[in-house]
């Protein structure tokens, strides 16, 4: 079995000693240029820790870029990033973006809504006409799961998951671990509780399958209707709770999702004063987890719906820095697909 099809087997295959002190470490990589050994990122069932642990560690490598006047690096220098968008977006669009620009790529950025899509052309003859525009990857959100998968089939450049549907957004999922290590200084033995809508987040899914391969537990904490069933659930690494006082117990982190607004239609959950009462994250809550919790939210928050204002502007919440990261994260994605020489943040 190949060490791919291992770490698809549900659970932790290997524990990780990965700490902020090993990810700064210099790599012995010398002026080597740094590749993933993969095509694309689709996801992060799929895998390994030490890909994990080389994304993280590009990432605080490219991080030190941001903090200087001039955020400007020639590495991508002559590539082409193209990001294909067929849901809104504010933070993974416009970081990955960034995070090219910063590193000299240039960019073309495409709405579906404002596209050849709404005069009825097809997802495959997008990807195939985008192609021969000759970008070197392709970004994509996409509201059904696979959607990236299908065009990483379609052609030979490196396509990146930016969200498809309810299954996985890997970056998200790699820039929540970050922020953690850069507060925690480790992921090993921490309980993470991801509170909220897990039944339609593909941010539940990508922070399941990473924080578990680096050693994390990982707790589903929401009402009953908002978890996916037993049979759906059975052999993942997680842990799930229906009531919010005894799933952030104790918990080191706590990752409050947002309430899709789109599915009260489906009467999931009867009201959002309800889902508030119940679910709510405010400061008198967060009592029950450890001392030292930090408090992170993918965005775009509901104010006053999964999260209080007070939390969500207080010292315990990492939303902005989750931001400042996700922009460090893409620019290691795609310096890692795309490849450079020498020293990445030269
Ligand atoms: N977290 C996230 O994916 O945000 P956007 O929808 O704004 O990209």
């Amino acid at each position: 079995m190949s060490s791919v099809e291992q770490m698809r087997k549900p659970g932790i295959e290997q524990p990780s000693d990965l700490t902020t002190e090993r990810l700064t470490e210099p790599s012995g990589g010398g002026d080597k240029p740094v590749r993933l050994k993969r095509k694309d990122i689709l996801g992060l069932q799929e895998m390994t820790p030490e890909e994990i642990e080389l994304i993280l560690r590009m990432s605080l490598s490219f991080k030190e870029i941001l903090g200087r006047q001039i955020k400007k690096v020639p590495t991508l220098r002559g590539r082409t990033v193209l990001t294909l968008f067929y849901e809104p977006s504010t933070r993974t669009r416009t970081s990955f973006e960034m995070a090219a620009r910063i590193m000299s790529a240039d960019t073309a950025s495409i709405a579906a809504s404002g596209s050849s899509v709404v005069k009825g052309e097809s997802f495959k003859d997008t990807i195939l006409t985008l192609r021969a525009m000759k970008p070197d990857v392709f970004v994509i959100r996409h509201a059904a799961s696979g959607a990236p998968h299908f065009a990483a089939s379609l052609v030979p450049e490196s396509v990146i998951n930016a969200g498809d549907g309810m299954h996985e957004h890997p970056s998200q999922g790699l820039l929540d671990m970050l922020t953690i290590l850069e507060s925690k200084g480790r992921l090993d033995g921490l309980t993470v509780a991801i509170v909220g809508d897990i039944l339609h987040s593909r941010v539940a899914r990508s922070n399941m399958w990473g924080l578990t391969k680096m050693g994390a537990k990982v707790r589903f904490v929401g009402p009953k209707t908002l978890i996916p069933p037993e049979s759906a659930l059975a052999g993942l690494p997680i842990e799930v709770y229906t009531t919010l006082a005894e799933g952030i117990e104790g918990a080191d982190v706590v990752n409050v999702l947002r309430i899709q607004l789109e599915r009260m239609q489906s009467g999931l959950f009867p009201s959002l004063r309800e889902y508030s009462m119940l679910f709510g994250i405010t400061k008198e809550r967060l009592k029950a987890a450890k001392d030292d919790v930090i408090v992170m939210h993918p965005g775009p928050m509901n104010r006053g719906v999964e999260i209080t204002p007070d939390v969500a502007d207080s010292e315990v919440s990492m939303v902005t820095n989750q931001v400042t990261n996700g922009v460090a994260v893409r620019m290691a994605l795609l310096y890692l697909l795309l490849g450079g020489g020498g020293d990445a943040a030269a």
